[in-house]
């Protein structure tokens, strides 16, 4: 109780704390925050080195060589999140006083939930492991992720059905992207036709993280929605010739969009019993992470955001409605859905720098090595 409180005879102010995931390329990180944004606990979990039986390099399965295709294990990211709920735990976090969850993830990579995964996620049992409870649920077990490249195909027939390269982008923001969503949406119906009409829910992954806290399925918000070739990024709704060019029945495996910003409900019981949270505990959708990066700078319009990271990108808050363009992203804004932001992406940043240091080091005869993600 503050000294303020006890001389007023007030009880003391609730506790309240929030809790933020980031479901990135190489790790799962988590950190808990207090009112006046002071790090409380915070906890990471990376791929290749604590979950070693998933044979990843850098989070990620690479076949091929060109037009190479890059996925990830699904089941691998659920396994993250008990881990990492554990290591919260261990460093001292008191869930019971986290008012509410958010988070961010890679953005584009899809998710691909199994018919009656729904009823799985409503009925998971307190005292097991949600990978153990999970395994069986996704149709397609490897998610294809960003670094993807093999829908050079569907990327064509996209941009054709709407009738070229210009329209899409002033439809959804983006030209036809190989890495996006719709192309690689339609290249799992085209080759993999059962695994997709198994499938009763497709998520990005910030909207299968919300998912697993949330225990039903969370709705995909306009930002990271915007990184799809699929919303229409004005009317903020599924574009129906974009759904229609890429595979059938897509409205209602997507759900409907919302803005970032929106509570999507309370944590799942499951969290409740299992870590003590309290059942009024709101979650905030899930929102990709260059996005998010936009919204955890607090810049406002007509600011600029360099971040270098596994990509680097340019991120701007135009003052004006942009026109999309045959190069860079429109995206809905994650602050105010009622603005947008413009998304430079160069997929190739911390990979070269690291191997330009590697190359720098070796040249001058030196055998240190440096990890920069
Ligand atoms: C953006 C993009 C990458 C990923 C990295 O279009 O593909 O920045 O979001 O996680």
């Amino acid at each position: 109780m503050s000294e303020d409180e006890a001389a007023a005879g007030m009880a003391p102010t609730e506790q309240k704390n929030y809790l933020g995931f980031d479901f990135s390329t190489q790790q799962v990180k988590a950190i808990v925050v207090n009112n006046a944004q002071e790090v409380l606990q915070e906890a990471a979990v990376q791929f290749d080195n604590d979950l070693p039986e998933y044979r990843t390099h850098g989070g990620v399965h690479v076949r091929g060589d060109q037009d190479c295709t890059v996925t990830a294990p699904t089941i691998m990211w659920v396994k993250a999140l008990d881990m990492l709920m554990d290591k919260l735990r261990v460093a001292g976090a008191d869930f019971s006083t986290i008012a509410a969850i958010s988070g961010t993830a890679q953005q584009h990579g899809s998710v691909y939930w199994r018919t009656g995964a729904a009823k799985t996620l409503e009925d998971l049992q307190p005292d097991r492991f949600l990978h153990e409870q999970l395994v069986l649920s996704f149709s397609v077990s490897d998610s294809p992720i960003w670094m993807d490249s093999s829908t050079s195909e569907q990327c064509d027939m996209l941009e054709e059905a709407v009738g070229g390269p210009q329209k899409l982008a002033d439809l959804t923001g983006s030209r036809a992207y190989k890495r996006f969503t719709g192309p690689q949406i339609a290249k799992i119906y085209q080759k993999r036709k059962e695994a997709y009409n198994n499938t009763e829910r497709i998520s990005l992954v910030s909207s299968f993280a919300c998912s697993l806290l949330l225990g039903s399925y969370a709705p995909i918000d306009f930002a990271d929605g915007s990184g799809m070739n699929l919303l229409d990024i004005k009317t903020k709704t599924w574009s129906q010739p974009c759904l229609d060019a890429c595979a059938p029945g897509l409205a209602e495996k997507l759900g409907t969009p919302v803005a970032a910003a929106e509570r999507v409900g309370v944590v799942s019981g499951y969290f409740v019993d299992r870590y003590s949270f309290n059942p009024e505990c709101a979650v905030v959708a899930f929102t990709g992470d260059n996005p998010a990066s936009l919204a955890g700078m607090c810049v406002g319009k007509g600011d600029l955001v360099v971040s270098l990271g596994t990509s680097d990108t340019l991120i701007l808050w135009p003052s004006d409605p942009p026109l999309p363009q045959l190069e860079g992203h429109v995206l809905v804004n994650p602050v105010d859905s009622d603005s947008y932001m413009v998304l430079l992406c160069f997929k190739n940043g911390s990979f070269t720098r690291e191997r330009s240091v590697m190359r720098v080091l070796t040249a001058h005869g030196t055998s240190s090595t440096s990890s920069w993600t």
